[in-house]
This record gives structure tokens, sequence and C-alpha cells, in this order.
């Protein structure tokens, strides 16, 4: 089974427990004005839902999509999102060519794939659903911050669960992998080992570009401050989709 099939069922919750609702409202604030606009915002890869909430919560009508069933139940129950969110595949959007006003992508959902060609074709579909000048937000992790790290391992409770993680690179360092334990409250395990392809903030502008989407604006963090490679968290893409693209 790929790993991010076991990664975002319902050991998600208690993994990320810190990537919560505040950190989205955030991200909501500083970016949801860049999408006051008529029409349907992709939330691609939106997990439980919760910038999806946020975004809409600024007026913005946003549509999530994700792979995880799990996570999509998250969404309904606990957000309140029934019919707002669609399981799909990021490779294949299930959405017609054209018919999207804007599309997020949120806290690193995207380098997943071990073919690379896979990764380009997720910004490929972005790219078909937007409709022309249509903008795309990108939150990926700054590579260069990444890099600097070297092999970790860590071990913390949260909610009643044990998490042990120990990250590597791999492939000289364009993958960063996280080999992930959890117990949880029951006692019961499971294990998986997750796989980030680092892709520098240059690159993805350079991928978002081949897809006909033009980068009109880099961020390092969720408030919306400038990117610096050397210092910021994040590296967050702002793009648009050319009229002729
Ligand atoms: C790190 S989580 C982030 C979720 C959400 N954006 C957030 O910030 O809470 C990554 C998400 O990508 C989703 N995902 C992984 N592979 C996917 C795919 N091929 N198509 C759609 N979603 C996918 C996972 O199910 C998971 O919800």
């Amino acid at each position: 089974m790929e790993w991010y099939r076991i990664a975002f069922g319902d050991v998600y919750p208690l993994v990320y427990a810190r990537r919560d609702d505040a950190e989205a409202e955030r991200a909501a604030a500083a970016f949801a004005p860049r999408f006051a606009v008529e029409g349907r915002v992709l939330d691609v890869a939106c997990g439980a839902g919760r910038h999806t909430a946020a975004f809409g919560v600024w007026g913005v009508h946003t549509v999530g999509v994700d792979l995880s069933e799990f996570l999509l139940d998250e969404a309904v129950e606990r957000r309140g999102l029934g019919g707002r969110v669609v399981c799909g595949d990021m490779r294949c959007l299930p959405f017609r060519d054209g018919s999207t006003a804007g599309a997020i992508n949120m806290f690193t959902s995207f380098g997943y794939f071990d073919d690379e060609a896979d990764n380009v074709r997720a910004v490929g579909e972005i790219a078909r659903v937007l409709r022309p000048g249509g903008r795309f937000l990108l939150d990926f992790l700054n590579a260069a911050r990444v890099t600097e790290m070297d092999t970790a391992t860590t071990r913390r409770e949260e909610n009643g669960a044990v998490i042990e993680e120990r990250r590597e690179r791999e492939d000289g360092g364009r993958f960063v992998a996280k080999n992930v334990q959890v117990t949880r409250p029951d006692g019961s395990q499971v294990s998986y080992r997750e796989r980030v392809r680092l892709y520098g903030a240059d690159e993805l502008g350079k991928m978002l570009a081949s897809a006909g989407l033009r980068v009109t604006a880099r961020f390092g963090d969720y408030d919306g401050g400038a990117f610096q490679e050397q210092a910021s968290p994040r590296a967050i893409l702002l793009s648009e989709k050319g009229s002729t693209a």
C-alpha cells in the first residue's frame, strides 16, 4: 500500500495534532482576500477541511478534494462540510476544464509521488481545471531549510498517543523521508515511511510555469511575510493562469 494511504488515515489527527484550525485561520486571514472571486475555489488535498472551512469564513466558495475517505469524513462530521468536499486524486481531478476560479494546496500536500511525472501531472491538473486568470496558491515546505536539518529522531506524546519519528534524506538529498511509528492510546501500533520530494522554490516556480501558471508573488509564512530562502519556514507561491494556457 502507498504510504500516504496509511499516513492520511486514522493516525493523521494524532501525528499532526498541532496543525490545527488556528493555523488555517491565520493562513486564511493572509491569503483568502486574494481569492475574493466569483466561482469555486478548490482546496486540493484538503484533508479534514481546515482551510476549506477557514477560507469559507472569508466568503470564498471553497470546495475540498482529497483521496482520504477518513479525513473527508472528518471534514463532514467535525466541520460540517457535507456537500463541499469530494473524493478524488490530484493527478486526475474530477472537474471540467476551466471550471474553477482558484485553487489552493496547503501544508505540503505535494511532492508525494515516487514518479516525478505524477507531481508534474498534479500541477497540470490544477492548471487544467482553472479558468484563464484563475489563481493557485501552493504552500510547500521551504526545501532550503529542510536540507539543513540532518537526520533527527524525535519522540513526543499527542492526546495519549506516542509518536516516534526518524528523518533521513534520500537520493542525494532530493527526498526527505520520515519513518513514523505511532502507538495509539489503546496500545495498538502502526508504522509507515513518508517521503516528500524536496522541491526548491525556484524549481516549483518552473514547474508551475511549465503548466501555464505564472508566479506573481512568493511568501514565506502563514502571515503573508515575504519569502527568504535561508529564513522562511514555508515556500508559498501564488500563481496565475495565463489567458492562453
Ligand atoms: C499533509 S496533509 C494536508 C491536509 C490539509 N491540506 C491540511 O492542511 O490540513 C496532505 C493531504 O494530501 C492528501 N493526498 C495525498 N495524496 C493525494 C492524492 N493523490 N490526491 C488527493 N489528495 C491526496 C492526503 O489524503 C492528505 O489529506
